[in-house]
This record gives C-alpha cells, sequence and structure tokens, in this order.
C-alpha cells in the first residue's frame, strides 16, 4: 500500500488571536512532535507548512519521512523583468529545503482573486524548481447549492494545473470550501464522487497521471481522519486548525500508519 500523505497547514488566523498564535517557539514544538512521530517505516509521509517566517526554523529540526512545505509562493512572469518586493521566488524556497509549496488555497483564492491562470503560473514554477504543488480545488457553498460543484472543480483542475503537470509528482488537494473551519467535514459520499471526478477529469483531459496524488482538505481532525484516509482515491489530508495542535496532529500522523 502507498504511504498516506498528512499535510500540515499552519494557517494564520484572521485576528492572530493570542489562544490562536503560531509563534516560532510553538512552531518548532510542533515540528519536533511530528519528526518523533514520522521516523518509523510505516509512517504516513508529512508535509509542514508554515507560514514564510518560520520555515528556515522548521527546516532544522525535520526528521526522515518529514518534509517542508510553503504555503504561497510569487508567480514568475518571464515577461515581467522587474523587481517584486514582498514575492518569495520557488527557487528561494527550495534551497532552504522546502519540496512541497500549496498553491490556490481557496483562501487566497477568495482573499487575493487569485486565478486559475495565477495558480497554474505558480504551480509551474513550483513544478520547474524541482519541488512538487499541492494544488487546491474546491467549490463554494453556492456553487454547490446550485449544482455546480463538479463544474467549478472540473475548470479548476483543467486550468491550474500546468501543461504536462500530472507527468510530475503534484498533489490535488480538494477542500470544498464550506468544509473548511466549519468543524464539520464533507460527507463521506460527496468526498467519494469528488474524488472520483477528480481521477476520471485528470485521466481523460490531463494524461499521464504518473505521480499525482489526491488528499481531502476541510475539517479533518484526530476524530474523523481514520475514516477520511479509507475512503477510495483519498491518498492523504490536508490539515489546518487540528494540525496547530500538537496531540490532535500527533493522533492524525498515528491514524495514517
Ligand atoms: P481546516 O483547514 O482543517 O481548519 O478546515 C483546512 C485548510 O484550509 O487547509
Amino acid at each position: 500500500m502507498p504511504k498516506k500523505l498528512v499535510i500540515a497547514n499552519w494557517k494564520m488566523n484572521g485576528s492572530h488571536d493570542l489562544a490562536m498564535r503560531l509563534t516560532r517557539a510553538s512552531g518548532d514544538a510542533l515540528a519536533r512532535a511530528a519528526a518523533r512521530a514520522g521516523t518509523n517505516e510505516t509512517a504516513p509521509d508529512v508535509v509542514l507548512c508554515p507560514p514564510f517566517p518560520y520555515l528556515f526554523s522548521v527546516a532544522g529540526i525535520l526528521g526522515a519521512g518529514v518534509q517542508l512545505g510553503a504555503q504561497d509562493v510569487a508567480v514568475l512572469d518571464p515577461h515581467a523583468k522587474g523587481a517584486q518586493t514582498g514575492d518569495v521566488a520557488p527557487a528561494m524556497l527550495a534551497e532552504i529545503g522546502c519540496t512541497y509549496v500549496i498553491v490556490g488555497h481557496s483562501e487566497r483564492r477568495l482573499r487575493y482573486g487569485e486565478s486559475n491562470a495565477v495558480i497554474q503560473q505558480k504551480a509551474a514554477g513550483v513544478l520547474a524548481a524541482g519541488m512538487t504543488p499541492i494544488i487546491c480545488v474546491g467549490e463554494s457553498a453556492g456553487d454547490r447549492q446550485t449544482g455546480r460543484a463538479f463544474d467549478v472543480v472540473r475548470d479548476q483542475i483543467l486550468h491550474s494545473v500546468p501543461p504536462g503537470g500530472t507527468s510530475h509528482n503534484i498533489v490535488l488537494a480538494y477542500e470544498p470550501v464550506w468544509a473548511i473551519g466549519a468543524g464539520v467535514p464533507a460527507t463521506d459520499a460527496d468526498i467519494i464522487a469528488m474524488h472520483e471526478f477528480m481521477c476520471r477529469t485528470v485521466q481523460e483531459s490531463l494524461a499521464p497521471v504518473a505521480g499525482l496524488r489526491m488528499v481531502y482538505g476541510g475539517s479533518v481532525k484526530a476524530t474523523n481522519a481514520a475514516s477520511l484516509l479509507a475512503l477510495p482515491h483519498v491518498d492523504g489530508v490536508l490539515v489546518g486548525g487540528a494540525s496547530l495542535k500538537v496531540d490532535e496532529f500527533g493522533a492524525i500522523v498515528a491514524v495514517a500508519h
């Protein structure tokens, strides 16, 4: 059985209030716990995605089976030769030890208006730097209510995955927007139907699919991770809120063994 993939997305939260605050010290503690949990042969592939300022610190803590990812990356526009204040290039992330980069998270699609075209460029930059893009897709509550969930996800896949991208290692993360931070994940039936649809879409429209893995994200917790990971075509999970608690994330990694 191929190893499951467990991705931790240590997100800043809107108010950055004290209770939820991720600091360098708490990030390092989470990384040490993940490194301990990920050392044996049956351990899943664990990817820790801290905010940019903590990447370097976490990079020094990783153990076997635990890899480093970033939550975003700059678009490298070959036609715009100017400097890009505030941006972080794919090569910079690769240099400090990142092997994965999340692109197109719904929070970036919505808050910053990132289009499929931008996400596709970001994913291409990640691949060109030798890393694996974690490309997020997922419909809004409105899309689902109006019966457009499958069309939206198909459109996102076709236009966010770089041409030829699936012949490399890529991760597609299905994260229905309405399930993120909601406390309750999508139903098993919804996840099975969408992951099957995503598989078909990729095979029919984007072949070859050598290194593709598909993960589910949205309110994954210690209490539901085992059943989510057992669903067909679910190669792993992308964990937000629950990845910020040492014990809870440890329990998720444990059930992914
Ligand atoms: P959540 O977030 O696990 O807190 O729902 C998932 C994500 O946004 O990646």
